[in-house]
């Protein structure tokens, strides 16, 4: 079967290239000639990390290959999509996560694809922030266009729950909102989570559903994940505190400053992406009892997030950060 992969630079994108070649699929792979976070990545160091699909490096941008016209002449029958802004700042988030797949489905009607596995979030589920409004427009989309589609809304991803290991090495705090205990997450590796949306090709159960997944294990708080590190660095717990109330400033702040100057109107959105993250969990919103619930949470996989961290202390891997630096 042939499968375009959209999006196969990515984190995520990277272990979906893998997984779909694993399982014998015919992968084609669109990528940019200068890829990767901030463009890092160029042609050698791509075909590198993608062994085993067809890359076709367009340029710097996918439009060209996303036509009814290639996608038949490449006789592609399911699309994987990956593609995500790798800022989320409103303009390219409606630019990439909405508009260019709203663009790709039109073409894809058109050459007869049937299937689309999109790679979503679950936090779309309560939607407060412009790349959440711009994912949940083309989920819709999507639903009422009448191809097949699997949905998948990923809870947190590792290298989001990363990003504090290089600071308490070099003995700063780990930064706390509120108590540490405000949010929870079943973070799923990229491993785990792509083997599942690979997984949504042959299993007619993931067939026109939204799939909200987490990876194994229980639930855990941003204060266990410190817990976790300066035990197993052999660090003394340190912690900064920070108040959720003090991120509302911050946000106010940008957003009256950015009538103003219109360039700090990202600023004030990455703010409010970060008070998002800070006081809502990922996992299930159970709107009946506005409550998020672990349990209810679907659990897949197998690789734990404190496995990571054991691999990270141990020098094992790499965090690939990227934008995800600051946290
Ligand atoms: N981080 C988390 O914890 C988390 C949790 C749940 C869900 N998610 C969701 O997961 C998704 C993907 O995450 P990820 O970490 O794998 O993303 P990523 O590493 O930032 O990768 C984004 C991919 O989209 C491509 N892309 C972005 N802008 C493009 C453009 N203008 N033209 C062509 N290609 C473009 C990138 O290509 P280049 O390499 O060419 O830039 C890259 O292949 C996002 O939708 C995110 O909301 C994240």
């Amino acid at each position: 079967m042939r499968v375009l992969l959209l999006g196969a630079t990515g984190t995520i994108g990277q272990a979906v290239a893998k997984a779909l070649a694993e399982r014998g699929y015919h992968v084609t792979c669109p990528v940019r000639t200068s890829a990767g976070f901030k463009g890092a990545l160029g042609q050698d160091r791509i075909r590198a990390l993608l062994p085993g699909v067809d890359l076709v490096f367009v340029g710097h941008a996918l439009d060209a290959f996303i036509s009814a016209e290639a996608l038949q002449r490449e006789q592609i029958e399911v699309i994987v999509s990956c593609l995500a802004s790798r800022t989320g700042a409103p303009a390219d988030a409606w630019k990439i996560d909405y508009g260019m797949h709203s663009a790709l489905l039109s073409q894809a009607r058109l050459a007869g694809v049937r299937h689309i596995v999109l790679l979503s979030a679950i936090c779309v589920q309560k939607p407060q922030l412009a790349f959440q409004r711009a994912k949940l427009a083309f989920e819709r989309e999507l639903i009422e266009s009448g191809l097949c589609y699997s949905i998948v809304r990923p809870t947190a991803f590792f290298k989001s729950l990363s990003g504090q290991l290089k600071r308490i090495r070099e003995g700063k705090p780990f930064l706390l909102f509120g108590d540490g205990q405000l949010t929870a997450c079943k973070p799923i590796s990229n491993h785990d989570l792509a083997s599942y949306m690979a997984s949504c090709i042959e299993d007619v159960r993931m067939h026109h559903a939204i799939l909200p997944i987490g990876g194994p294990g229980e639930a855990i708080t941003p204060l266990q994940q410190a817990e976790y590190l300066f035990k197993h660095l052999r660090m003394t717990p340190r912690y900064r505190r920070v108040p959720v109330a003090l991120m509302d400033v911050i946000i106010h702040g940008l957003s009256l400053a950015a009538y103003l100057l219109p360039s700090l109107a990202d600023k004030a959105e990455l703010a409010k992406i970060g008070r998002y993250y800070a006081t809502e969990s990922m996992l299930l919103w159970d709107e009946a009892s506005a409550r998020y619930d672990a349990a209810a949470t679907p659990s897949y996989g197998e690789q734990t997030l404190f496995d990571y961290y054991d691999q990270l202390i141990a020098g094992r891997q790499h965090a690939n950060l990227g934008e995800h630096a600051v946290f």
